[in-house]
């Protein structure tokens, strides 16, 4: 049977590689969708948690995972010999960056390497990790062909942004558009097939390298507009203007301008990472990319302002950071989630940690954390107690705010969750 036909009829075995925080929502939208799923990870941890019927994505019900491995429409392994089995199969694994800012496509390259393996007629790939445009052409298609078949005739190649926002409570993967490109058009007809079964909608494009220079615009986008108003955040401090009153009003305009809002930094594993990735293969072209660079420095000096900040609220109460007792609240990079990759709040406590400060942290997601020589676990809210400054690096929703100005002598909010709220200790960006 022709892959589209199995598409169609949900006959075909789709394989997902990588069940991380995007790659395990995938699967068990297409489980959901009826097809048969196999999810494949190196993490043995993560392997014995699905077939368990366990989730371990705070976005991912267990109820569905169980569900669905109870239906015997998902499961996982590590043994990648599995693959050989796939009629189509999604790229989900990390693109992070080397200390140079230089793309490290080792992991793409590895599940590539298991694909090629066990390629076979009328298979179909997907890559949906984010890289800089021209990987799938210039990194997976040789691959895949220097196994004898010719993609567009034998396989299909396509390349796919996952757009996946964790915590999220109105767009998931079902109802966010999704963009395809394929290496031909036959190609692109298959990815879209793939995808119109398990998300509402899909949007063509009309090649990979469209595709992927998608996902890096809207990553751009947010990098740069976060590093903007983190610029006027600081120059608003310097001119004794409430940055937050400001933007509040500017959002009142129904038209022309989206709000964003300073914070701590940026964090997770999309924005402070994939514009260089841009950069980087910009760079190739000779071509500088401006923008990212001067948001990259702007959003990443955010910690050290954060920290300043600190002093400057120690110094009304005549302390010194060394032997400070500071208490972060919120570890994880952004509300409510527990990803705590590239997280600001970690930079914040090495700086803290660097001037002699006593730290100590509270994240209901994040139970215990080692970061360098710290070696921390998560106080209950409720216990937290004898501190010199409470520091709001992430505004979970579980905390208690209200209480905070009274339980604690200063408190610095890079967050605004204490809004309009007029107590004389509270220090904001
Ligand atoms: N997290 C997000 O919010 C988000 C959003 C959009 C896009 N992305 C992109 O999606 C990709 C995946 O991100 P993530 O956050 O899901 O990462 P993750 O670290 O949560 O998950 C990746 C998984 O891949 C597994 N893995 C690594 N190498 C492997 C290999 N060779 N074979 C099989 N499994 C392997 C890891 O064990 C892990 O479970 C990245 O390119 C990221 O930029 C992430």
């Amino acid at each position: 049977m022709h892959l589209k036909e199995k598409l169609e009829k949900r006959q075909a075995r789709i394989g997902v590689i990588g069940l991380g925080y995007v790659g395990l929502p995938l699967a068990v939208e297409f489980a959901r969708a009826g097809f048969d799923v196999t999810g494949f990870d190196v993490d043995e941890w993560k392997v014995s948690h699905i077939n368990a019927g366990r989730s371990y994505i705070l976005d991912v019900k267990a109820e569905d995972v169980e569900n669905c491995v109870t239906a015997g429409t998902l499961r996982a392994t590590t043994d990648m010999s599995k693959l050989g089995e796939m009629d189509a199969v999604d790229i989900c694994v990390p693109t992070p960056l080397r200390k140079t800012k230089d793309p490290d496509m080792s992991y793409v390259v590895s599940a590539a390497e298991q694909i090629a393996k066990y390629l076979h007629p009328g298979m179909l790939i997907v890559l949906e990790s984010t890289t800089y445009p021209g990987t799938t052409a210039e990194v997976l298609q040789p691959m895949f062909e220097a196994r004898g078949l010719k993609v567009g005739e034998d396989f299909c190649l396509a390349f796919s942004p996952e757009r996946v926002d964790p915590a999220n409570e109105k767009f998931n993967t079902r109802n966010t558009p999704k963009v395809v490109g394929g290496t031909t058009p036959a190609c692109s007809e298959a990815a879209a097939a793939l995808y119109s079964a398990a998300v509402d909608t899909v949007v063509p494009v009309s090649s990979t390298q469209v595709a992927e220079m998608v996902k890096l615009l809207e990553n751009t986008f947010r990098a740069v507009n976060i590093g903007l108003v983190n610029e006027i955040a600081l120059m608003s401090h310097r001119m004794n203007i409430d940055v937050w009153e400001v933007i509040d009003a500017a959002k009142t305009k129904p038209f022309g301008f989206m709000p964003f809002y300073p914070g701590p930094g940026l964090g997770g594993h999309c924005i402070p990472i994939d514009p260089f990735y841009l950069s980087w293969k910009a760079k190739q072209s000779g071509f500088e990319c401006r923008f990212i660079e001067l948001a990259g420095h702007i959003n990443g000096s955010m910690p050290e302002y954060v920290v300043e900040r600190i002093g400057e609220a120690l110094n009304t109460k005549k302390k010194a950071f060394n032997g400070a007792r500071i208490h972060l609240f919120g570890i994880a990079y952004k509300k409510d989630v527990s990803d705590m990759r590239e997280s600001p709040a970690l930079d914040i406590l090495q700086l803290l940690h660097r001037r002699g400060a006593e730290l100590s942290y509270t994240d209901p997601h994040v139970p215990s954390l080692q970061e360098g020589p710290l070696c921390l676990r998560s106080v209950a809210e409720d216990a937290v107690d004898g501190i010199d400054c409470a520091v709001i690096a992430t505004d979970h929703k579980t905390f208690n705010y209200a209480a905070m100005p009274g339980r604690f002598p200063l408190i610095v909010d890079t967050r605004n969750a204490l809004k309009g709220n007029p107590a004389k200790n509270i220090f904001r960006l």
